[in-house]
């Protein structure tokens, strides 16, 4: 049986109709396309399918899409900002804090819905934050060197934002997202 959900998608309005026992992960996947959301272990294990809903993060691939219904859903595709990546995906990439690259979907919304509460966070906040999204490849360090560097640069923003050029306003998809596997 199929039902129609009205889903609030990085800013977007989406009508879908989905099979009644979808997941918000499946229906991400499957039903829209977007697939910077990561299918891991699919039981709510390793993070790699974590976005934000009301800017807490979940793991989507145990949430059930009705859940998200009436809430605002932020995926990794929603992360960049208009014409740039986000700071996090900036550190991510000057850091070399993705190798295979599957789990960093899931540590970039974790690591998001940390500094929008935690300006300054320690270096075992960004571990606590990260806590339910498992890496196979880097070792964490590269990661929280990142992140730490991300928040370095978005308590700059305001300083810069006053001096700098204003915003680019095409948008785009965000390009740390790994290739659909
Ligand atoms: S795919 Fe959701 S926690 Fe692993
Ligand atoms: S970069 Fe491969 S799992 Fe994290």
């Amino acid at each position: 049986m199929h039902s129609i959900v009205e889903l609030t998608i990085n800013g977007d309005r989406r009508e879908v109709g989905v099979p009644a026992h979808y997941t918000l992960l499946e229906t991400l996947r499957y039903a829209l396309a977007l697939t910077g959301s990561k299918q891991g272990c699919d039981k709510g294990d390793c993070g790699a399918c974590t976005v934000l809903l009301d800017g807490q993060p979940v793991l989507s691939c145990i949430t059930p899409v009705h859940e998200a219904v009436g809430r605002e859903i932020l995926t990794v595709e929603g992360l960049a900002r208009p014409g740039q990546l986000h700071p996090l995906q900036d550190a991510f990439e000057r850091f070399g804090a993705a190798q295979c690259g599957f789990c960093t979907p899931g540590m970039l919304m974790s690591a998001a819905a940390l500094l929008a509460e935690n300006a300054e966070p320690s270096r075992d906040d960004i571990r606590r934050a990260l806590a339910g999204n498992l890496c196979r490849c880097t070792g964490y360090t590269k990661i929280i060197d990142a992140i730490e560097d991300a928040a370095r640069v978005l308590r700059a923003e305001p300083a810069a934002a006053a001096d700098g050029p204003p915003p680019i306003v095409a948008p785009v998809l965000a390009p740390a997202t790994p290739p659909k596997m």
